[in-house]
């Protein structure tokens, strides 16, 4: 991409004596909320000469493409399968058509903004990240930032009600942040889900046949889990090329010496192995302060996958906004910061677990889009991505939607909506295993029903009939995709062991399983299974355990229930290793 330097600063000198061009004043406006963010307020105008980094989304010339190639693929029939995109074959389809970096040139350019001021590009060029004044940024977007405060949290950030775009941007730029996404980026463990009701067992469970423990129908362990999912004998064998990586957000730090205490404890033949630490855009590490989502997170992931190396990602985004201060700080954009990181690397896990969402109605639109595209591009270069589902059913709270209307509907979350990755509901009890009751599952208001889900959610639907009409979206990308035990984990913070629920759980523990069949597929000389939907859906659908029992309340209903072949609350089911291993 040419940038010129000269012709900019010439601009940039002209701007202050010209008005701006006609072309880069008339707007069309991009997003609005009708409503302040349930939970925000304002707290005061944003300082015109504070400055900070805005990400701008540009469109990427040959998504369709992408996403066409990902599902080919990602189809166990398909000739193409496994064959896996390398990094700059990805980016050759997300690189913007050569007009649309040039029409963003010229407007930044038109707003004084310098190469100087570019803080970031990615190697396809679609992220452009540069540092503005509030000033700027309020003219180049039509609107005015303020500071809103989110007095739950205590968190404090630069957002807006409204954005717009000269109409001429429109074809060329996908999203810019930050703008209308105030986003918490909740961890999927409600803190009502630490569970000190639940008595924890401070003794080594193991189990060397591949019998469940009894205590597992209280209590989770890696035993429990290892029996229960039948990974207990299978002997890995191709660690040194295989990986597990887990996104971490929101402060949360992965404690190494809790992990060698839970190793002692659950795990002894992994004591002494050890993860690493990836701190991105000044995500932190602090060894005194362990996170409980980051601890259950490493605890569950390593003590499944051991010896499969794994990787934490500490990313930073949750800035204490100091108003009167001029630093720029970074943008608590923590999706973006970790996605445009994780995808600058040549090598990546070929397993990404990540325990964080929203409501899908507090993330706008076009975010959501820019967001989920970013997730089919990891799917292309071969990584299995797993997110929670949510802890609250059918949806928490309210479930009043937030366009102005207050009407209560079922609350799908994101990024389980997106239909690029797999996404992970919750189980209880033994013998049988059932739903637990606050699996988060539900059909996306954004993404539509993709293609190999669509058997699967129909059969349930015509089961639904009638029944919760209206308050559900029968043609959206329906989730979770799978399940896994969510309650009664135990896991050590801080030297003693407490017990943990949450879909936070589930998610490590299906990433765990599933770095054991890459582990097992790259061991046969095969490639790594990347984006697996496709394949879960058809030849693989055998390979789970049926969960037939429980259900997600919430929204004032008892929420959807579980039942033989897909359902919302539990997909597929769990999952079988050794009836996998057969169908991968
Ligand atoms: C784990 O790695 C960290 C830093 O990479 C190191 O300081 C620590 O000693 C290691 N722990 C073990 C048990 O190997
Ligand atoms: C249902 O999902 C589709 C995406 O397939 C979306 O376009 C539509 O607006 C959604 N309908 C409702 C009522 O949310």
């Amino acid at each position: 991409m040419l940038w010129r330097p000269v012709f900019v600063f010439l601009l940039a000198q002209l701007v202050s004596a010209t008005p701006l061009a006609r072309r880069w004043n008339d707007f069309a406006e991009k997003h609005a909320w009708v409503e302040i963010p349930d939970g925000w307020e304002v707290h005061s105008e944003a300082p015109s000469d504070y400055t900070f980094d805005l990400r701008i989304g540009l469109k990427q010339s040959k998504m369709d493409e992408l996403i066409e190639n990902l599902m080919e693929i990602s189809d166990p029939a398909h000739a193409r399968y496994g064959q896996h995109l390398s990094k700059e074959d990805a980016e050759d389809f997300v690189r913007p058509r050569p007009e649309s970096s040039e029409a963003v040139e010229a407007w930044l350019g038109a707003h004084g903004v310098v190469e100087d001021d570019v803080t970031h590009r990615t190697d396809g060029g679609d992220w452009v990240t540069v540092r503005v004044s509030v000033a700027q940024a309020e003219r180049m977007l039509g609107t005015k930032y303020n500071v809103f405060h989110h007095p739950k949290s205590g968190e404090k950030v630069v957002r807006t009600m409204s954005y717009s775009l000269p109409r001429e941007l429109h074809s060329h730029v996908d999203v810019v942040a930050p703008t209308t996404y105030f986003g918490t980026m909740r961890s999927m463990r409600a803190t009502s889900f630490l569970q000190p009701e639940i008595k924890p067992v401070e003794d080594v469970v193991l189990s060397n046949d591949a019998t469940v423990p009894s205590s597992c129908t209280n209590t989770i362990t890696p035993a429990c889990l290892r029996a229960l999912y039948n990974t207990v004998n299978y002997v890995p064998a191709a660690a040194s090329k295989n990986g597990l990586g887990i996104a971490g957000y929101l402060d949360e730090f992965a404690n190494r010496a809790d992990l060698q205490t839970f190793f002692k404890r659950f795990r002894p033949d992994a004591v002494g192995s050890n993860f690493t630490t990836i701190q991105v855009n000044g995500g932190g590490d602090d060894q005194n302060d362990p996170g409980v989502e980051a601890n259950l997170d490493i605890q569950y992931a390593t003590g499944i996958s051991f010896p499969t190396p794994n990787t934490y990602w500490s990313t930073g985004g949750s800035p204490p906004f100091i108003p009167d201060s001029l630093t720029p700080t970074n943008t608590n954009e923590p999706y973006l910061d970790w996605l445009n990181f994780v995808l600058s690397q040549t090598s990546i896990p070929p397993v990404i677990t990540t325990s964080y969402g929203d409501n899908e109605q507090t993330v706008p639109n076009d975010y959501a889009v820019s967001v989920c595209n970013l997730l089919a591009q990891l799917g292309s270069r071969g990584v299995t991505v797993f997110f929670s589902s949510g802890d609250f059913g059918v949806g928490g709270g309210d479930c009043r939607t937030n366009d102005g209307t207050n009407k209560v509907l079922f609350q799908p979350a994101f990024p389980a909506s997106c239909p690029f990755v797999t996404t992970v509901g919750g189980t209880t009890r033994v013998n049988p295993e059932i739903a637990v009751s606050f699996s988060g599952g539900g059909f996306s208001r954004y993404f539509a029903t993709p293609s190999y889900q669509t058997t699967a959610v129909t059969n349930y639907i015509n089961f639904l009939g009638n029944t919760f009409n209206g308050l559900y979206n029968k043609t959206g990308r329906a989730y979770p995709d799978v399940s896994a035990q969510g309650n009664g984990f135990q896991v050590v913070i801080g030297g003693t062991t407490s017990s943990v629920g949450g879909t936070s759980a589930s998610s490590p523990t299906v990433a765990g399983v599933f770095a054991l069949l890459n582990d097992f597929r790259l061991s046969q000389g095969k490639s790594t299974l990347g984006f697996v939907n496709p394949l879960l859906y058809s030849t693989a659908s055998t390979g789970f355990n049926d969960i037939t029992a429980g259900a997600n309340a919430g929204c004032g209903t008892s929420g959807f229930s579980a039942r033989a072949g897909w359902d919302p609350v539990t997909g597929l089911g769990t999952p079988d290793f050794l009836k996998l291993q057969q169908l991968v």
